[in-house]
């Protein structure tokens, strides 16, 4: 008789969301590293905050992407910062105003 498989455990880890900040160079050109120091600074619990390559939305940038629920932000400044965390990330409802217009179609 041959041996049972042995079993794998489900990959019952979640995905901690996480905000990736691009530090490529139109958005440091445009202020990033500032906007993932106001990040950094913010401290949000269940977080992770990570510094990230090009997202490929160099003109919008800097750009903000939070994984894994992929809402983008763009053109984000230091000052942006605590209503994406108070809003989105503490009250889960993403800030409109900020929404990459490309990744996130409005019809109006
Ligand atoms: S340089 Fe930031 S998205 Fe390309």
């Amino acid at each position: 008789m041959m041996p049972e498989p042995e079993a794998k455990e489900p990959d019952s880890q979640p995905e901690l969301p996480c905000i990736l900040i691009c530090q490529h160079q139109s958005c440091l050109r445009n202020g990033s590293a500032a906007v993932l120091a106001a990040f950094d600074a913010e401290q949000i619990p269940g977080v992770q905050v990570k510094a990230s390559g090009c997202q490929g939305q160099c003109n919008m940038g800097p750009t903000v992407r939070v994984v894994p629920e992929e809402i983008w932000y763009c053109r984000v400044k230091p000052i942006d910062v605590p209503i994406i965390v108070e809003q989105h990330l503490k009250g889960g409802k993403p800030v409109e105003a900020l929404l990459n217009p490309r990744i996130h179609f409005r019809f109006y």
